[in-house]
């Protein structure tokens, strides 16, 4: 009974589709680029630095950088030149091709 109350919120309360993206493939991604070294991530060992703020709960979160709405096409956004969203951030653009910030989205919105 509860496993299926479990299953119908996850049902109800899915991370939005990033056209593109595999999850699977962003987790890889993410953990080869050293994004940890300034973000808390779930699910990562150490080191786990804290330039950034932690991702921990991402994909809940109302805004990008807390600046843009939390949308899958804001988020790309974000991840292709975070500086011309939030022009002061420490953050580096990541150095991929669209089809891997496409993967690196769809992890990221799964983390609730
Ligand atoms: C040099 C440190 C650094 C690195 C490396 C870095 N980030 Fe960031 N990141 C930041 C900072 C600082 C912010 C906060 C930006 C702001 O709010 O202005 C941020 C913000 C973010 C956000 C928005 C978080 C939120 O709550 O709105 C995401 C998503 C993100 N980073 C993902 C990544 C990913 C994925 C990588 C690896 C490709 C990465 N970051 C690498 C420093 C870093």
């Amino acid at each position: 009974m509860a496993a299926a109350l479990l299953l119908m919120a996850c049902g109800e309360d899915a991370p939005p589709r990033v056209a593109g993206g595999d999850a699977a493939e962003g987790r890889r991604i993410l953990a080869a680029q050293g994004c940890t070294a300034c973000h808390v991530v779930p699910g990562f060992g150490l080191p786990q630095g804290h330039a950034g703020p932690s991702l921990n709960g991402f994909g809940r979160r109302g805004y990008v950088a807390g600046v843009l709405p939390n949308t899958p096409d804001n988020l790309l956004r974000f991840l292709r030149d975070p500086a011309a969203i939030a022009p002061r951030t420490a953050m580096p653009a990541p150095p991929l091709d669209e089809a891997e910030l496409r993967h690196l989205a769809a992890f990221l919105v799964t983390l609730r």
